[in-house]
C-alpha cells in the first residue's frame, strides 16, 4: 500500500493549517511513516502536482489522501477517515494485554473510543448517563450507528430539571433508557432510622451507596462493558491517575471477568464538552444556564460560586478527597 498525503499552499504563500494538523495527529499516532510521498498544492500554480491531483479527483478539500494499493486507488479528505479505515490496528484484547490497551486508548479520540468498545461489545456495553458529559456520548455513540445500551439511576433525590432531561434524551435520541432506582428494602429502614437529610451529619457515602451503589451493581448485571463521563479535571484527587480503558474490578460480567470500563472523555476539559453540546445542538440540562456546573442529586448540589473549582458545588461541606459518592471505585 502506497500513500500520498496532498497538502496545500494558498496563493498568499501561507502553508494550511488543517494539512498541519493532519501531520501532528499523525506524528502522535506514530503513523507519519506511514506517508509514503507528500505532494504539494500551490494554489498560485494549477500545474502544481497537486493541484492537477485535485483536479483528477474532483477535490477542493486539503488535505486529502490517495491511498494506492496496487489493485484501486482510494480518496480520503479526512484524516480520522484515513485512520480508522486504513491505518488502525485490530482492537486489542482487554483482558490479555492491557497495558497495551491503555497506551493505545490514550491516543484516540473519544468518538473513536467508543466506536471501538461499541463494535467489540454491542449491547454488552452501557453507558452511564446523568449530565453533560454522558450526552455527549450518548450523541457520539448514536452517530458511530452501532449497538450500545443507556441506564440512569435515579436516587430519588434528583432536581426536577434532571429529570426533564432524561425524557428529553429518550426521545432525542430514540433510545430505550433504562432508568434504576434504589432498592426500597434497603432505603426504608435507612430513613426510618436516620431521616431524609442525614448526609449533612453523617456523611454521604450511606446515602450514596444505598441510592447509587447498590442500583449500578443492577444495572450493569449483565453487562461486559461500560463507559462513563469522567473527566481527569472534575477531581485532579480522585480522577487524575485514570486511563481511557481499565479493568473494573467491582463489577463482573456473567462470565464472571472484570468488566472493561471506559471513559473516553478523560481528556477533555469543560470547555470542549461544551463546545460539544453547542456544535451538535445536543440537549442539556437547564440548571446549567441558572449557575450549576457540575450536578447530582438536589440537596448534595450547589450552583458554582466565582471562580471556584466545579467539584467544590457538590457535598460543599465534606473534603476534597471525600467527594465521590463511590460510583467510580478505584
Ligand atoms: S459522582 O460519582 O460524583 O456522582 P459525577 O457526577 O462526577 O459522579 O459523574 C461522573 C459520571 O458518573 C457521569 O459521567 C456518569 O457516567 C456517572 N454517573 C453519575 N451519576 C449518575 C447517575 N445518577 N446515573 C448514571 N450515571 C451516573
Ligand atoms: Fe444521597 Fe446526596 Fe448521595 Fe444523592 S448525592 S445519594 S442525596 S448523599
Amino acid at each position: 500500500m502506497h500513500i500520498t498525503m496532498v497538502k496545500k499552499i494558498f496563493a498568499d504563500g501561507h502553508p494550511c493549517g488543517k494539512c498541519a494538523q493532519a501531520e501532528d495527529l499523525l506524528k502522535k499516532r506514530s503513523l507519519w511513516n506511514r506517508i509514503n510521498r507528500i505532494v504539494t498544492a500551490a494554489e498560485a500554480n494549477p500545474d502544481s502536482e497537486g493541484m492537477k491531483l485535485a483536479a483528477e479527483y474532483g477535490v477542493e478539500l486539503a488535505p486529502f489522501f490517495i491511498v494506492d494499493t496496487g489493485t484501486e486507488k482510494r480518496l480520503y479528505t479526512r484524516v480520522l477517515e484515513l485512520i480508522n479505515k486504513e491505518l488502525k490496528t485490530p482492537p486489542l484484547s482487554f483482558l490479555s494485554d492491557l497495558a497495551a490497551a491503555v497506551q493505545r486508548y490514550a491516543s484516540l479520540e473519544p468518538q473513536e473510543i467508543l466506536a471501538e468498545a461499541q463494535k467489540k461489545f454491542a449491547e454488552g456495553l452501557a453507558i452511564s448517563f446523568s449530565g453533560a458529559e454522558d450526552v455527549v456520548l450518548i450523541d457520539m455513540a448514536a452517530k458511530n450507528k452501532a449497538p450500545f445500551r443507556v441506564f440512569c439511576l435515579d436516587t430519588g433525590r434528583l432536581h426536577e430539571e434532571t429529570y426533564t432531561l432524561i425524557d428529553q434524551v429518550r426521545e432525542h435520541y430514540g433510545i430505550a433508557l433504562e432508568v434504576y432506582t434504589p432498592n426500597p428494602q434497603l432505603l426504608e429502614p435507612f430513613i426510618h432510622k436516620k431521616g431524609l437529610n442525614s448526609f449533612y451529619r453523617n456523611g454521604h457515602k450511606e446515602c450514596c451507596s444505598i441510592r447509587k451503589v447498590e442500583p449500578l451493581q443492577r444495572a450493569l448485571a449483565g453487562c461486559k462493558a461500560w463507559a462513563a463521563g469522567l473527566r481527569r479535571d472534575q477531581n485532579p484527587a480522585t480522577r487524575g491517575t485514570l486511563a481511557a480503558v481499565e479493568l473494573d474490578e467491582n463489577h463482573h460480567s456473567p462470565d464472571g471477568q472484570p468488566l472493561v470500563k471506559f471513559s473516553p472523555l478523560l481528556e477533555w476539559s469543560s470547555r470542549q464538552v461544551w463546545n460539544y453540546i453547542r456544535e451538535n445542538n445536543v440537549p442539556y440540562n437547564k440548571l446549567h444556564d441558572m449557575g450549576f456546573i457540575s450536578i447530582g442529586c438536589a440537596p448534595c448540589t450547589r450552583p458554582a460560586r466565582p471562580g471556584e473549582h466545579e467539584r467544590m458545588s457538590r457535598w460543599w461541606w465534606e473534603e476534597a478527597a471525600q467527594r465521590e459518592c463511590g460510583l467510580h471505585k478505584p
